[in-house]
Parts: structure tokens; sequence; C-alpha cells
């Protein structure tokens, strides 16, 4: 795994994007949440300025509330639509159906379209708090594949922020799983601030553990985690 710090994040992360697309990428793994925000930005900026393409490139998201609308403000939907799918020039962009009536089935279909549109090229991922990627909560089997999960108390908590009320915060989520996101030929895990820093130690430096679950990178062929100085301070 290689672990890089530095003052620009966002830069990095969207160099490692920017060459597999433009090495030939198909498909790229897309995070929401506020940590790829920065770095989408920037990628906003090279396809305005630079004339970075993502003609031909099939987008899968790593999850989605269930009970949210498409449309809902806080959907991941509408959130990578919003902040970075609806300002390029990419093709389709892949979430699980998680408005339907069989949410359990529906993560199966989720995860066999990923097999099909797949592997992911390069897959860029945040981590929670309690060191979830995806909503691969803590306890999460390091093989699961795409299905249904209860959200952490810490993670509805930790998203409150985005809601009216925590009682307004979905308590499930279809989520690709640690084997799925492992699928990718490459994961790019970036985290910012101090509030990321004790789940980017147990990560980095724990065991390989199901009670970290972002430490299945350690597992991974090619895995980077790309850090501020902030997130890096339990290093
Ligand atoms: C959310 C998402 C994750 C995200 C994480 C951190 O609940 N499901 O994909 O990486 O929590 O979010 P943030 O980057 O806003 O701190």
């Amino acid at each position: 795994m290689e672990v890089v710090i530095t003052d620009h994040p966002e830069l990095v992360v969207a160099d490692a994007v920017a060459e597999a697309v433009t090495g030939g990428a198909t498909t790229l793994g897309l995070a929401t949440g506020s940590s790829p925000l920065p770095t989408y930005r920037e990628l906003i900026r090279r396809h305005r300025d630079e004339g970075l393409s993502f003609a031909g490139v099939t987008a899968v998201l790593l999850d989605e509330y269930v009970g949210l609308p498409a449309d809902h403000p806080e959907s991941y939907t509408r959130f990578i639509h919003d902040n970075f799918t609806g300002h390029i020039d990419i093709g389709d962009v892949h979430l699980p159906d998680t408005m339907a009536a069989d949410p359990r089935a529906a993560a199966r279909d989720y995860d066999e379209l990923i097999g099909r549109v797949g592997p992911v090229d390069v897959q860029i991922l945040g981590i929670g708090s309690n060191g979830h990627i995806g909503f691969n909560e803590p306890s999460s089997s390091l093989t699961s594949r795409t299905r249904l999960k209860t959200l952490a108390h810490k993670t509805r908590m930790d998203n409150a922020r985005f809601f009216d009320s925590l009682d307004d915060v979905p308590r499930h989520a279809i989520t690709q799983g640690l084997g799925t996101i492992t699928d990718a030929r490459r994961l790019v895990l970036v985290a910012t601030g101090e509030g990321k820093a004790a789940a980017i130690a147990a990560a980095v430096e724990g065991p390989l553990s199901a009670s970290c679950p972002a430490s299945i990178l350690q597992w991974h062929a090619h895995a980077t985690v790309v850090v501020d100085r902030a997130a890096a301070i339990k290093l």
C-alpha cells in the first residue's frame, strides 16, 4: 500500500484518475461524501480548461441510501450528478436501485451489473470516522458482495449534518461489498482533517480486520491512501 501525505490530496487523486482515463480506462468507481469533492472540482476544471475527456467511460457508484428518491437533495444519485458527472462528458452513471420493492434483489442485480461493466479501473474511496468504506460498517465480511446494510449509529450521526435532523437520516443503504470494491484494478482512498486521523491509522497501520473495513486496502495489489497532514497525524 502506498501512502501519500500532501497539502493537496485532490491533485494526487485527480492525477490518478486523469492518467487512467487518458490511458484508456473505461470504468470509474465513484464515492460520495465531502472527501472527494475537491478532486471532483479539479477534474471538472481539467475537463473544462484542459480538454480532459471522459467520453466512453462508465461510472459505478459505491452506495446509495434506501428510501430516498433519486431527486432528494441528499440522495447520492443527485450528489454525484450535481457535483461531478453532470459537469463532464462521462457515459452511463450507475447506482443501485434503492427504491426497488425488493432491495436485496436490487443489490444482487447491481453486483452483477458491476461485474458486467467492470472491472473498475480506478475506484475512488473516502473513509468514515469508524473506518467504513462505502457503507461497509465495522464487522462487514472482508469478502462481502453488494448488499443491503444497516447504517451504524456513528455513521448516521456523522451524516446528520446533511439532514434536518438525525431522524431524517436513512437507516439502510445498498453498498458495494468489500469483495466487490477490491475487484477494482486500483483503489485510491482520500481523507482530510483530524477527524479521520484515527480511522486512517487503523486502516494503514492496524491489523487487516473487519473491525476496520478500510484495512482491506492492505490486502489489495494496487492501493493508494492520499491524506493531508491533519489526517496523517496518528501515523
Ligand atoms: C459516507 C459514505 C462513504 C464516505 C464516508 C465519509 O457515509 N457512504 O462513501 O466515504 O461516509 O464521508 P465524508 O467524506 O463526507 O467524511
